[in-house]
Parts: structure tokens; C-alpha cells; sequence
């Protein structure tokens, strides 16, 4: 069986795009740490991982997240092909059992959304899911109705966090998204980059507009976010999702042969994926990291990095120099 989902889509592909790639059938300071949250609602929890779990508070409104999610680009891209959905099925059951909330998702994902549809009917609709998506499209007109189609392959009546994908129209769509969220359509709005680009338009936004969220690209070796994106999302009181935690694996895949630090015990991670997690979900200004997988084993894995504990700065520096000396 031949599994397309390695095949990567272009990393930046939106901004002059005409309209969104829809390929449904294409295979393809401790400040803000609070700790241990309870969730509830879903029963097929582990109640003991589950009531341990590190959560932090969006600030806007003071819900608790978990601070790991769960990404779903290219993982989730796999069409109509049964056998790989329901493998993307059991990521999202043990997602959910290990206490898991935030999933991300995108127009831009291929058959991502419908997937993630398809899971959630198979494990009937977890009443613990934190549904974020985006808006992807370069007609300013035609947010609302993206919307309404993603809605319908997710599955779902609203989304809680809608997101503008890449700045991509990113005037129109913000002014929709406020006025879904002022009607109670959504419950948060939020945008998004990568990679670093964009980040002097990224901090107008989040000096200018009253967002809830901002997503960005943060991880051991990419830390630009550090200079003056994170400390303003602290200032602004802006929740923070950190995607491409693990540079879209590249990060573990360098690191795998080379042997952990040997003070590894103090940071509480037991492998470098939850090394890299934790280093990232200790930032203060970090909400939630959202790392992507199509393997069980990989998602209880970063999953545990939500149950240790978080890093104190002098950990996280000591993290940064051994990562840079392999
Ligand atoms: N502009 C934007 O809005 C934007 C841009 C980029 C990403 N995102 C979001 O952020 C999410 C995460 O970023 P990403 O998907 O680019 O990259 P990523 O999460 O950094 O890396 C994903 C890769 O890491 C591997 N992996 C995951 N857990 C692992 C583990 N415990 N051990 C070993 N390998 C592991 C996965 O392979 P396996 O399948 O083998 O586990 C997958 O290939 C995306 O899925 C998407 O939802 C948003």
C-alpha cells in the first residue's frame, strides 16, 4: 500500500493563490504555568494521566488547554483510504485518552479536515475536543463560506478557534472572524505564520487587533519568536499554539542517534521528542505545542511531555547549548 503522506505540500503556498487546494480525494518566567488541570467529559480517559496533565489558560478568557495538541498536516492527508484513516483514528483515540483537546487543521491540508471527521464519528464525538481550523482563501468575500465547508467535513456546528492561515487576506478574514465570534459562531480568533516569515506583519497584528491566539514556529533551534513575538504575546494577553515543534521531524531525526544529555532526569522528559516539547511548552508565553503524527506510540510520547513537569529557564538554556553542540 503506497502512503503519499510524506509527500509534502509547498510550505507557503496561500498567498497568491486564487482559492484553496481542495484535494478530499488526494492520498497523499513560569508565570503563566498553572500545572495540573482536570478535564472532563470523555470517557475513555485515563483519569489518572488525565487529572495530571499540564494545562495553561488562554488568556483571553482563562479556559485551561493542555499544553500539547495535536497537528494534522500531511499526518492526516490521506484521502479515501480506509485503512490510513482509521490509523489516523486511533492517533486521535489515544490523543483523547491521554487527556488530549486541540486539534489543528486547515482548507490547506488536502483531506485533513475530512479525516478529522471521520475520527471523531468513530470515537463518537469526544466531548473534550478543541476544535481549531483556519480560514484559507484569497477572495476576501468567500471566508464565510470556506468556513461552513470545513464545519461540515469536521463535523461540527462552530469551531472554537478559527484561525487566518498565513496572513493570507488577512483584513477580510479577521473582520469575519470577529463578527462570528461576536455572534457566537466561534469562541476565539487567531492567525498564523511559519517559518519566521511574516513576523514584522504578525507583530502589527498582535500590537493592533484583538486576537486571541497567535501561531507561530518555535522550537530549540528556531527561536526568533523569542526576541520580541513571545514577550509581546505576554504583554497583550494572546495565547500562544507553537507549531513545526520538531522542524516537521527533521529535529528528531538529527537527534536520534545522538545520546541524550545525561541530566535529562531533571527535565522530566524520557526521550528527546518529549525533551523538545518540554523545552518548548516551559516558555512562559507558550500555550500549547502542536506536534503532528500518524503513530500511536508517537502521540502517547509527545502526550507525556504534558505530564512531566515544566523546565526552569537555566534547564531550557542548558537544553538549547546541548542541542547545538551535536
Ligand atoms: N502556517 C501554519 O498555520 C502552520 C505551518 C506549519 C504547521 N502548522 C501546524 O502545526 C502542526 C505541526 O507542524 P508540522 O506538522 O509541520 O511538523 P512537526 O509537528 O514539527 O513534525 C511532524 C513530524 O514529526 C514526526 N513525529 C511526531 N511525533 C514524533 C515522535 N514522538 N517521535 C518521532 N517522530 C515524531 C511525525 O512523524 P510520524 O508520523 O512518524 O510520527 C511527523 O513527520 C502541523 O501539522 C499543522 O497542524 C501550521
Amino acid at each position: 500500500m503506497a502512503d503519499n503522506r510524506r509527500q509534502s505540500h509547498a510550505l507557503w503556498p496561500g498567498d497568491t493563490m486564487m482559492s484553496p487546494r481542495y484535494s478530499i480525494n488526494r492520498r497523499g518566567a513560569l508565570a503563566l504555568m498553572v500545572g495540573a488541570g482536570a478535564l472532563v467529559g470523555f470517557s475513555n480517559q485515563s483519569s489518572a494521566q488525565v487529572s495530571s496533565l499540564l494545562t495553561k489558560p488562554i488568556p483571553s478568557s482563562g479556559e485551561m488547554l493542555p499544553v500539547v495538541g495535536l497537528g494534522s498536516w500531511i499526518t492526516f492527508n490521506v484521502g479515501d483510504d480506509g485503512e490510513l484513516q482509521d490509523e489516523c483514528a486511533s492517533v486521535m483515540r489515544a490523543f483523547f485518552a491521554a487527556g488530549g483537546r486541540l486539534i489543528d487543521s486547515s482548507p490547506m491540508y488536502g483531506s485533513a479536515q475530512q479525516t478529522i471527521g471521520y475520527g471523531l464519528d468513530k470515537l463518537s464525538r469526544p466531548k473534550a475536543l478543541f476544535s481549531a481550523d483556519k480560514v484559507w482563501i484569497s477572495d476576501p468575500g468567500a471566508g464565510r463560506e470556506q468556513i461552513a465547508q470545513s464545519q461540515e467535513l469536521w463535523g461540527i456546528p462552530k469551531f472554537h478557534l478559527l484561525q487566518v492561515h498565513n496572513l493570507l487576506s488577512w483584513e477580510a478574514h479577521l473582520q469575519t472572524l470577529f463578527e462570528m465570534k461576536a455572534a457566537g459562531q466561534l469562541n476565539y480568533v487567531g492567525i498564523t505564520t511559519s517559518e519566521g516569515r511574516r513576523h514584522a506583519e504578525i507583530e502589527d497584528i498582535m500590537a493592533s487587533q484583538p486576537i486571541d491566539f497567535v501561531q507561530i514556529s518555535y522550537n530549540v533551534l528556531d527561536r526568533e519568536v523569542e526576541d520580541r513575538i513571545l514577550p509581546l504575546a505576554l504583554e497583550r494577553k494572546i495565547a500562544v499554539i507553537v507549531n513545526r515543534p520538531f522542524r516537521q521531524g527533521d529535529l528528531i531525526a538529527d537527534t536520534a542517534d545522538q545520546p541524550l544529555p545525561d541530566w535529562i532526569s531533571e527535565t522530566g522528559a524520557k526521550n528527546w521528542a518529549q525533551l523538545m516539547l518540554t523545552f518548548i511548552i516551559s516558555h512562559p508565553a507558550v500555550t500549547c505545542a502542536i506536534p503532528a503524527t500518524s503513530n500511536v506510540s508517537h502521540v502517547q510520547e509527545n502526550m507525556n511531555a504534558a505530564t512531566g513537569a515544566f523546565m526552569e529557564p537555566a534547564l531550557r538554556k542548558r537544553t538549547i547549548d546541548y542541542v547545538e553542540s551535536l
